[in-house]
């Protein structure tokens, strides 16, 4: 009997993050954390190709974010924070998600993500009474969707943020806790004042940095897109109340252009506004990626007034208005932010780059179409044969030399078909073979990833040629 086409579909989306999965842990991109120990729920590692893509991803950011920005300065602030600047933020108050567990199998599950599902969309404000009250209203639509049974405890709120025993010598650790931070962007609130002494800052000025951020998550198998360990990419830009809106514009309009750069094809991404903003909030949007799972958000882009500035200045008791150089006026500044996860974008780019061809009869290859600059590897070097002493001592030469500029591999095993595969499975740009020809006329076979198309090159050229060939593919 054929397949219904719902569950064809549900098959080809769950096919597609499989394969993913799949190639991330046979290609040594992403590994599940602890493995040998069976392993350890929503944190993954990344393998030697998975921190080269994720450093290029950090490159590209902190090139468009700060390199070629006059009005944007970086920033690494430290993990562990001052415990008060998590109740000025509201996270010890209100940084909680609403859980629910499934009386049958015992499966914990977003209470907000259910009632999505039925199209139903809770307040991110609300209370625990109120958003069980929502719940009592719906549940009954409600199916777990673990087990397909339909019986609900009461909803509880449970903290994201993730404490530490540091400083605490008791066995207690719920007694004054430090936590590890749940956002990178507290960092930059509480380092705007050392930023605006130290450096010729104006407002309107951006800070930027990259860190880890820690959070208490429920997940269920969303591989890298939400972990409870994650690096984000934050921006926070300073501005005067009458350019927030404006400054707020731009912002979104750069974002959306940054993702089409990245080789994000535009049908993939759509914005997505929030319709229940917090009280501080002036506007907020995601955009957001078509992952295999669907349309779901993968970076925030927020106005959010005065809040954070003012919440710091009271809590901490340091003024924090600025003075503005022309008019002498003081203010606290209105801050926009974008907000991005490294795990998130890789999962994207990788959505994005992943492709399976028919390249004969019976015979598919898979090849990661990473843009240039991502690209982990930017080629590879073969000796046709291994074991051939000349071959190989040339391909040596050639690889010493492109290695003090690119990231390249050698690699003398198995024929040269299975080492075409294993490249165009890494994303590797061009393979570079050495033959016999190479020995008589000093030249080698580029192999293009994309279009498999060979080009015979003269070594002597070698390095030029790949770099135009990049820089070319890099340049927007
Ligand atoms: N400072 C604002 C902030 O942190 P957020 O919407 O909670 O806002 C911003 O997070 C971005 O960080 C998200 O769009 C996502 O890309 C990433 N992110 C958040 N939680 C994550 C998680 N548990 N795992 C991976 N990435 C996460």
């Amino acid at each position: 009997m054929p397949e219904p086409l719902i569950n064809l579909t549900i098959k080809k989306i769950m096919d597609l993050m499989t394969k993913i999965i799949s190639l991330c842990k046979r290609r040594g991109f992403v590994f599940p954390s602890s493995e040998i120990y069976g392993g350890f729920s929503a944190v993954y590692d990344l393998g030697p190709y998975g921190v080269e893509l994720a450093n290029n991803i950090k490159k590209e950011w902190w090139k468009v974010m700060v390199q070629e920005r006059e009005d944007i300065v970086g920033l690494d602030s430290a993990i562990f924070m001052h415990p008060k600047i998590w109740e000025a933020s509201g996270h010890v108050s209100g940084f909680a998600d609403p859980l629910t567990e499934c009386k049958k199998c015992n499966g914990r599950l977003r209470v907000d993500h259910l009632l999505e599902g039925i199209n139903i969309f809770a307040d991110e404000k609300m209370t625990e009474e109120e958003i069980n009250q929502l719940f009592d209203k719906h549940k009954g639509e409600i199916k777990c969707p673990n087990c397909g049974k339909n019986d609900w405890t009461k909803v509880k709120k449970f903290s994201l943020l993730v404490k530490a025993n540091l400083g605490n010598f008791t066995d207690d650790w719920s007694r004054d806790p430090v936590y590890l931070r749940g956002e990178t962007c507290q960092g930059i609130y509480v380092n705007y004042l050392n930023v605006l002494d130290s450096n010729r800052v104006k407002i309107p000025f951006g800070i930027a940095q990259i860190g880890k951020a820690f959070r208490n998550e429920i997940t269920a198998r969303q591989f890298i897109f939400r972990t409870i360990e994650f690096e984000q990419m934050e921006m926070q830009y300073f501005c005067s109340p009458a350019q927030e809106m404006e400054e707020y514009e731009k912002l979104r309009q750069n974002r959306w252009q940054y993702y089409l750069n990245l080789g994000i094809s535009e049908k993939n991404l759509k914005w997505h506004k929030h319709e229940n903003l917090v009280f501080y909030a002036k506007e907020a949007y995601d955009i957001e990626y078509n992952f295999p799972f669907g349309f779901k958000e993968l970076e925030g882009i927020h106005a959010r007034g005065n809040y954070d500035l003012s919440q710091h200045g009271k809590f901490s008791g340091v003024i924090l208005d600025y003075a503005d150089p022309k008019t002498k006026k003081k203010y606290i500044p209105h801050i926009i932010e974008s907000s991005v996860g490294v795990g998130r974008t890789m999962l994207a780019v990788l959505t994005e780059a992943f492709n399976e061809e028919q390249v004969k009869e019976g015979e598919i290859r898979t090849v990661l179409k990473f843009p240039a600059r991502l690209a982990p590897i930017k080629a590879a070097v073969f000796p046709l044969l291994g074991n051939k002493p000349e071959l190989a001592e040339k391909a040596r030469n050639i690889f010493n030399d492109l290695k003090k500029v690119f990231q390249v591999e050698f690699d003398d095993s198995g024929n040269i078909g299975k080492r075409y595969r294993r490249q165009d499975e890494i994303g590797t740009l061009y393979c570079i073979t050495i033959d016999f020809e190479s020995l008589e006329k000093n030249t080698v076979t580029v192999r293009d990833r994309d279009t498999m198309q060979q080009e015979r090159v003269n070594i002597t050229e070698l390095k030029q040629f790949l770099t135009d060939k990049i820089t070319k593919a890099s340049s927007y």
